[in-house]
């Protein structure tokens, strides 16, 4: 064993999003963890935050350089998709032109940058998805976020660009899809889920041991991190609920189509994670062996 061996440290922009949470629980172990916090205030955890804008590229530069980062997981994003819809100059801002920002940082540094990006970028036809095929850009959201991906790789080819969906156990201020749906059924309150939104979501913790594999195999580009199978939100709901030996009594079957009054999204958001796979050198795992390890 080399104990002189250093534990790469990771740097989070966006420290404060469910995704980091997820992520630096998961590599507290085998790294160290710096969040950097924007306006919501992290309260669970026990790693070191810092509080910047991160437009101010020289301030950023001066701050990985000082903490000697290894690699910086870019989670910064507006992720609300009726927010993005109301405003879009904010909405550029964050999920397009900040991250241009950090992967330039990250370049002149000569630092890993993994990029968050989203299983947003189709459209309507239901499919599996590759990180070939064409994008639908249905919303401001998956606009800008699409946009953003190109910033990041023009900035820095280098740069890993994971297209994904997640769950896992949030932290109180941001709680994920996979909590509100426990929450629900534990207080015996009605959740209303779509049958007609179909995606391949990961467990939040696997994401981030795929994404540092991925990085550490020198790859680089877009992967789709994706579960092995796809399901509706409706049946993956009643998945959940049955693993966690919770009544499905509670979860009402609804469709999107209906639901006129929310921002037009896409409803195939299944990826395929044949790339990643052929890589890792193994399946990524169905959702019910994610569900089980929540
Ligand atoms: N959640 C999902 O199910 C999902 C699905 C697919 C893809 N993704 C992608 O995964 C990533 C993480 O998503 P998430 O849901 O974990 O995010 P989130 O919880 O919504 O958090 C986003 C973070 O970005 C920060 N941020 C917003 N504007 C900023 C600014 N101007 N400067 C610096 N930071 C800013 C926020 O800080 P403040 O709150 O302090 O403003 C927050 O910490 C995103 O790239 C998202 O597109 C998410």
């Amino acid at each position: 064993m080399n104990l002189n061996h250093k534990r790469q440290r990771i740097l989070f922009t966006g420290g404060a999003s469910l995704l980091a949470y997820l992520w630096a629980n998961a590599r507290d172990n085998q790294n160290d963890i710096l969040l950097l916090e924007h306006q919501r205030k992290i309260t669970k955890g026990s790693w070191p935050i810092k509080r910047f804008a991160l437009d101010d590229s020289d301030k950023l530069a001066g701050f990985m350089d000082e903490q000697e980062v290894d690699i910086v997981v870019n989670t910064a994003a507006l992720t609300n998709v009726e927010q993005c819809e109301k405003e879009p100059d904010l909405a550029a801002y964050v999920n397009t032109k900040l991250s241009g920002i950090i992967s330039k940082t990250c370049f002149n540094l000569g630092i890993k940058l993994i990029h968050i990006s989203t299983d947003h970028l189709y459209g309507l036809e239901q499919r599996c998805f590759t990180e070939d095929n064409s994008t639908a850009l249905l919303n401001v959201y998956s606009r800008t976020k699409f946009a953003g991906e190109e910033e990041v790789l023009a900035a820095n080819p280098s740069s890993l660009v994971c297209r994904t969906n997640f769950f896992g156990n949030g932290p109180t201020y941001r709680p994920s899809f996979s909590d509100k749906i426990i929450k629900s059924l534990q207080e015996k309150a009605d959740i209303t889920l779509f049958t007609d939104v179909v995606f391949s979501p990961v467990l939040g913790s696997k994401l981030a041991e795929y994404a540092h594999k991925l990085s550490a195999y020198g790859c680089c580009g877009i992967y789709n991190i994706s579960s092995d199978d796809c399901m509706s939100k409706y049946d993956f709901g009643l998945l959940l609920a049955r693993c966690k030996g919770l009544s499905t009594e509670q979860i009402k079957a609804g469709t999107f189509a209906a639901r006129r009054d929310l921002v037009k999204r896409p409803t195939a958001m299944a990826l395929s994670n044949k790339k990643a796979a052929e890589v890792l050198g193994h399946p990524l795992g169905t959702i019910s062996e994610h569900i089980q390890l929540l």
